[in-house]
Order: C-alpha cells, then sequence, then structure tokens
C-alpha cells in the first residue's frame, strides 16, 4: 500500500535512527534508558534491507551465520516487552496508525517519535519520558516492516509482572540491588555470589560467582529444557558457541547493572565490529559479549533472539582478516559459523 507517512519514514537509515534516539535519550526515564538503544541494536535496519534485496535471502543468512530467529515481521508486538513502554504498546500503535492515515509526511525521525510520545502519553494519562521508547521502538518497526503488516498486528502488549509491574524507579533500584551475602558477607572475596537476571516478568535468574563471566555462569544452569525455547541454547539459557570472542554467538543487551560488569577489553570490542553489533565505544556499553563480561554483582540482561557475523558485509566497516574461526564444542552450531567462515575466506586466516 503506498503511503505519504511510510514512503517518507522508509527513506532513514538505520544511523539516522540511531543518531535520533541517541539525541532523545537524556529525556527517556532512566527505566528504558539503556533498554531501548538495546532494542535498536538487536532490530538493525541495515540488516533487514540487505537480506531483503537478496536474490537467496537463505543464502545470503548462511553467508553470514546467521542463527536464530532475525526479524521482526513475526515480532510487532513482542520485540519490545523488555521495555518499560511496552505496556504502552496498544496506544503507540494507534497514533502512529492515525499519523501514517493523516496523509502527512513523516518529519525528521526526533520530532515524530517525541509527537507519538506525546499523544500516547496523553492517552495512557503518563509522563512523556516513559513513553518515547514504545514510540520509537513502534515508528522503526514500521519502517521495517511496512504499513500494512503493521496494521495487522493485534496490538496487544504483554501485562506487566514481576519486576516488570513495579513502579520504574522501583525497577531502576531492583536492577541495582546485589544479593545478600548473609551476615558475614563483607569478609567474603572471592566466593560472593551474585544473580544474572535474564527476565524481568518471570523473575528467571542465574547465580554467577564474583568475577564469573555471564557465559561460563549460564552454562550451569539446566533448571529448564532451554535448547526446547531456543534451539541456540544446548549449554543454558545463553546461547553460546565458543567462548572465546570469536563467533558472537552470545551477545546480550545489559539493561542493569553494566558498571558491576569487567570492562571490554579491545578485542570484545574489536569482535563487536566484526559481528556487527553496532557498540558504542563507552566504558560500558549496552551490549556484552557473554563469555567475555566477567560480573561483580548483579546484572539484568536481555538475550536477543538471534546472532550473526555480518559487519564486513553489511557495514562495512571492518577491515580484512579480523574473523577468527570458532574453536569448540557445538558440532552443529560450529558447522554453521564453519560455512560461513569457508564463503568468506577472504576474511579470515584459519
Ligand atoms: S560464545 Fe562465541 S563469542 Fe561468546
Amino acid at each position: 500500500m503506498s503511503n505519504a507517512y511510510f514512503d517518507s519514514i522508509s527513506k532513514y537509515a538505520e544511523a539516522d535512527w540511531l543518531t535520533a534516539v541517541e539525541s532523545l535519550a537524556p529525556s527517556v526515564h532512566e527505566v528504558d534508558r539503556a533498554a531501548v538503544q538495546i532494542w535498536f541494536r538487536f532490530y538493525p535496519l541495515d540488516l533487514e534491507r540487505y537480506l531483503a534485496a537478496a536474490e537467496n535471502p537463505e543464502e545470503a543468512m548462511r553467508g553470514l551465520a546467521l542463527q536464530g530467529d532475525f526479524g521482526l515481521a513475526d515480532k510487532i508486538d513482542t520485540s519490545h516487552r523488555f521495555l518499560y513502554g511496552h505496556r504502552y504498546w496498544p496506544q503507540a500503535k494507534a497514533a502512529i496508525e492515525a499519523r501514517a492515515a493523516s496523509g502527512e509526511q513523516f518529519g525528521d525521525i526526533a520530532s515524530e517519535i517525541k509527537a507519538v510520545a506525546k499523544t500516547v502519553a496523553d492517552a495512557a494519562k503518563a509522563n512523556e519520558s516513559l513513553t518515547l521508547s514504545i514510540a520509537a521502538a513502534g515508528l522503526y518497526t514500521l519502517a521495517h516492516v511496512g504499513l500494512d503488516a503493521f496494521k495487522a498486528a493485534s496490538g496487544i502488549a504483554a501485562k506487566p509482572a514481576g519486576i516488570m509491574a513495579k513502579s520504574p524507579d522501583a525497577i531502576v533500584a531492583e536492577r541495582a540491588k546485589d544479593d545478600s551475602q548473609g551476615m558475614f558477607g563483607f569478609l567474603k572475596t572471592v566466593d560472593k555470589k551474585f544473580s544474572v537476571i535474564r527476565d524481568e516478568y518471570t523473575g528467571g535468574r542465574f547465580p554467577v560467582i564474583n568475577e564469573e563471566d555471564v557465559a561460563s555462569a549460564s552454562q550451569k544452569d539446566h533448571s529448564q529444557d532451554w535448547q526446547s525455547m531456543d534451539d541456540r541454547c544446548w549449554d543454558g539459557p545463553v546461547p553460546i558457541e565458543c567462548t572465546s570472542a570469536s563467533c558472537g554467538t552470545c551477545w546480550v543487551g545489559v539493561l542493569g547493572g553494566a558498571e558491576k560488569l569487567t570492562e571490554p577489553s579491545a578485542r570484545e570490542r574489536k569482535q563487536m565490529k566484526v559481528f556487527g553489533y553496532n557498540q558504542p565505544d563507552d566504558a560500558k556499553p549496552y551490549l556484552r559479549l557473554a563469555c567475555q563480561a566477567k560480573a561483580t554483582g548483579n546484572v539484568t540482561i536481555v538475550i536477543p533472539p538471534w546472532n550473526a557475523v555480518f559487519g564486513k558485509k553489511v557495514r562495512g566497516n571492518v577491515e580484512d582478516v579480523e574473523l577468527e574461526p570458532a574453536t569448540t564444542s557445538a558440532k552443529r552450531l560450529r558447522s554453521v559459523v564453519q560455512d560461513a567462515i569457508s564463503s568468506n575466506l577472504s576474511l579470515i586466516h584459519i
């Protein structure tokens, strides 16, 4: 369907969206300030358009070692569940559809996000600092999926539960807290134990020992059949493969406690670029490789539903010879990565 609003939204590139979201960050409530940046990085428009333009998308995905469930088409109502603003999704979807139906052109990105956030805030009787994130995610979703698919989605939001049912300030405080170390906890050093919270709706978490990396801690959690939920989770709730920053499988968003993770090494930063994950250069960035980030307190993470190696092909910002082969055990996953490596021999040394 041709629509002036959608036609003008689609001319913007991923970088334009990220610049707009960055400019609005100071106005976003802390509860969603990192979350909305993470959400945008989980759904890269550049990759979506690269795959859409491919003659054979399946082959293109294999060439990028893409695993899991990429894209927004089947997650229009659910991808932003980890945002506090998700609860305002019905109002946000209605506001965006109304703007599209008005026949007006989409203005600049930041102004459009603010306009939708204001409509949502008025409708939900909420503060605009809490509606900016879902307004931004909703508009970017429209840019990804097109107007017909956007309108066809149900517009139903998940009911807040668990930690997510608390007030925004209480959620921020909850994320800052560490597990009690008991009466003599002040005497403990290396034997301190903390939690990695992986789902704020269910309270799902796994223990992590002081200075243990998040992936190793996840590997000890056999409380559920993780692989039945996500084929990549063959050894714990966090998908892993190489455990050496070589494959990009274990990337996670850090919703809370980024300051309680060790700083990323130069290698982790370089590899993030190779994988294509658009990591900001901050000392405590939004995205981490779980196999590299060591916890020194409670940390709240969100796990993306896919992983890939697309920095070179899609972003074009990676020097040759950066990708190293996966080195370890998960044989089936390894073969997927190896296929991608062998189709990109100009990039690597084996
Ligand atoms: S498991 Fe391969 S990069 Fe972390």
